[in-house]
């Protein structure tokens, strides 16, 4: 298959277009490097940096003529959307509808995005299923709500297929400290330079994290779905804080200094996402168990 991902230099991205070259698909990457690394870009991908908001971008899917779109490329940082929601907007919304007309226009089989949890806002009956929506707390989750009603209404409207994920906590190799679900590399990168880490409130607080490899999969088996819709990606295992910090002490073999502080405005206690639906229709269930994760990812940023 021809396969299009945005935001391919990403964390995600670049994980998803390493997966989607061994399975043999011929992919190009479409990425500003806003905060990709082109060094993440696998080489037997075509890459070509390029804004989603771009004019240019029509002629340039229609040359490469995409079976398949999956959609990464996002502005994913909370804090940038409250100081920036204009920039916010512009890249989670107009470079979506952007590519939604593209993808039209060029009659793709299927076009596949996250979501967030972040929808989900500060939703307190756990765990968090797809017929669920809150009042998202930030911009980001406002963008990213708005965007999975843009995909209905695509879909709805002029028939494009399409799997909207609602990622949970993502973790993994390669992980920026900017976006969502970015504790388990921030706390990876300070424990290998023996720098104390900080948690904000007691540490009791829950998500549920995912790791990398099991997100790709469920990408790639919403791809050969033939549903259309949203769909969690997570475990449905709550994790708190403090237990990262133990299986970091075990992990590494270090003793760590950690350094509470008061709980931020707005983030929320508990996090554990439902996974009925995904199993059920996807036949995803993540394999990675956390302690795996985390010994895959301390050994990368510990390098
Ligand atoms: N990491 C998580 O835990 C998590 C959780 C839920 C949802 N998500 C979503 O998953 C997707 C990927 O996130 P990530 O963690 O890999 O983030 P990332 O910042 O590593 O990757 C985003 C990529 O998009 C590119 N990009 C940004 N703006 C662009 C633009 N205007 N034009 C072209 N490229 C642009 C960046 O350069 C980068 O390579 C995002 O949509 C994010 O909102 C992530």
């Amino acid at each position: 298959m021809r396969i299009v991902v945005t935001g391919g230099a990403g964390f995600i991205g670049s994980h998803l277009v390493d997966r989607l070259i061994k399975e043999g698909h011929a992919v190009q990457v479409i990425d500003n490097l806003y905060t990709g690394n082109k060094d993440f870009v696998n080489p037997k991908a075509e890459f070509v940096e390029l804004d989603i908001r771009s004019s240019e971008l029509y002629s340039t899917l229609e040359l490469f003529k995409p079976d398949y779109i999956f959609h990464q490329a996002a502005q994913t940082e909370v804090t940038t959307s409250m100081n920036n929601p204009m920039l916010d907007c512009d890249i989670n919304l107009m470079g979506l509808i952007n590519l939604l007309n593209v993808s039209v226009k060029l009659d793709i089989k299927k076009f596949l995005m996250p979501s967030s949890a972040a929808v989900y806002g500060n939703l307190t009956t756990l765990p968090l299923d797809e017929t669920m929506t809150g009042n998202p707390s930030s911009f980001y989750g406002l963008t990213k709500l708005t965007a999975e009603h843009y995909l209905r209404i695509y879909h709805e409207s002029y028939g494009l297929q399409y799997i909207c994920y609602r990622y949970s906590n993502v973790f993994g190799p390669r992980q920026g400290n900017g976006g969502e679900g970015g504790v388990i590399s921030i706390f990876s990168k300070a424990i290998s330079q023996d720098d104390s880490i900080v948690i904000y409130g007691d540490g009791e607080q829950t998500r549920d994290f995912i790791y990398i490899d099991d997100v790709v999969e469920a990408n790639i088996l919403g791809m050969q779905s033939q549903f259309n819709g949203i769909y969690n990606v997570s475990t449905n295992i709550p994790s708190s804080i403090n237990l990262l910090v133990d299986e970091f002490r075990s992990i590494s073999h270090k003793n760590i200094d950690v350094v509470y502080e008061k709980p931020r405005l707005g983030d929320i206690r508990d996090s554990v996402l439902a996974t009925e639906k995904s199993e059920r229709d996807l036949l995803f269930r993540a394999k990675c168990n956390l302690h795996d994760g985390l010994v895959k990812t301390y050994t990368y940023f510990n390098k």
